[in-house]
């Protein structure tokens, strides 16, 4: 039996499509049964429409945040909950009744350049800033702390001296699309062993 996954975004949604492809090639061999989106008007909800996902957006509603993630993993019958670029941080109700069970890439090599703050582009002007000569991406588990849960995959990158962020991000985001959906497969494989 496939396992249900549920993505959530708030963005873009390239890790999101990348995770539907590798479910068409096989690379992921689990269902999408839903994605959760922070608004109605983001790209990932387009690449859900285009491959027939549901999609529930969220109520800009901070105190039913947890409630409104849980409906939507009940809904979906979700097993797992991966988050790709999903800007909100994740409540505790949620993470207590999916320990182990939610999952998160993050675009630097984890613990450096990670927790509140540190998202999207400033990830990148950060390790620039800082003479980084490598960076990366991380997928880890999610916990009660902005990005300190158990890592599961990291992959390094170089940082090249004329780098620009914008330069490091789509250099790291095209690793992410690869790393991300190979590691929830060997975690999802991980947990029927
Ligand atoms: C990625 O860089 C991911 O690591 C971070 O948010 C970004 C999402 O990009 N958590 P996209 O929406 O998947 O294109």
């Amino acid at each position: 039996m496939k396992k249900n996954i549920v993505v959530a975004a708030s963005g873009s949604g390239s890790n999101f499509k990348a995770l539907i492809d590798a479910t068409q090639t096989g690379i992921l061999n689990a269902k999408i049964s839903g994605l959760i989106a922070s608004r109605e008007d983001i790209g990932a909800v387009q690449f859900a429409i285009q491959a027939a996902i549901p999609v529930y957006v969220l109520k800009n509603e901070p105190s039913s945040l947890g409630d409104q993630i849980l409906e939507a993993m009940e809904n979906f019958g979700g097993e797992l909950l991966v988050l790709a670029g999903f800007l909100r941080k994740i409540p505790e109700e949620v993470i207590q009744k999916y320990s182990d069970r939610i999952l998160n890439i993050h675009p630097s090599l984890l613990p450096k350049y990670g927790g509140k703050g540190f998202y999207g582009i400033r990830v990148h002007q950060a390790v620039i800033n800082a003479g980084e000569t490598h960076s990366g991406c991380t997928v880890h588990l999610v916990n009660e702390d902005y990005d300190q849960g158990r890592i599961l995959a990291q992959k390094t990158v170089e940082v090249r001296h004329d780098d620009e962020p914008i330069d490091l991000a789509a250099r790291i985001l095209r690793e992410e699309h690869q790393l991300y959906a190979r590691t929830i497969q060997q975690y999802l494989e991980s947990l029927n062993a």
